[in-house]
């Protein structure tokens, strides 16, 4: 793919991939694709099937939840590996709340990627663990 030296080298700025190494990150460039987005946007919709995992390159998306902003997601965030674990449908709404890029991966390719790269699991289950502690402050305060 003709694109994917770019990719790599700018998935490799954010902490997701930082711990691959450029030939790794090179061959995962390739499986993913980017996309934009406009302010107010909806990139996923709760309740719909996840087909998808996202990484923001660029902007901002809010998690919502009817009227309530779970959080703000920025460069170097992902999303959408809730639906992709549990084949569940999307628990939340995420909408960009600025031009946003991000870069998008099948459900297949996240799987194969996340089974072949235990450094990349363990980010993004200690990003989960973040999220949930988050979530847990926000039910008591
Ligand atoms: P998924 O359920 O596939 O689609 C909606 C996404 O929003 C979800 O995956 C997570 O990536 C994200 N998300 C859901 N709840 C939270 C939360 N409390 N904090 C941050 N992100 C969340």
């Amino acid at each position: 793919m003709a694109e994917a030296p770019d990719v790599a080298s700018l998935i490799g700025t954010v902490p997701f991939f930082s711990g691959l190494g450029e030939k790794k990150r090179r061959a995962i460039a390739g499986q993913g694709k980017e996309l934009s987005y406009k302010a107010g946007d909806s990139i996923v919709d709760e309740g719909s099937m996840g087909v998808g995992f996202y990484l923001i390159m660029d902007g901002k998306a809010e998690v919502r939840k009817g009227s309530r902003v779970l959080a703000t997601l920025g460069r170097g965030q992902f999303f959408g590996e809730m639906s992709l674990i549990d084949e569940q449908p999307r628990s939340a709404d995420v909408v960009a709340v600025s031009p946003t890029k991000c870069w998008a991966l099948s459900s297949w390719a996240f799987d194969s990627i996340v089974k072949s790269n235990p450094d990349i699991a363990l980010v993004m289950l200690k990003e989960m663990v973040k999220r949930l502690r988050a979530a847990q402050s926000s039910f008591t305060s």
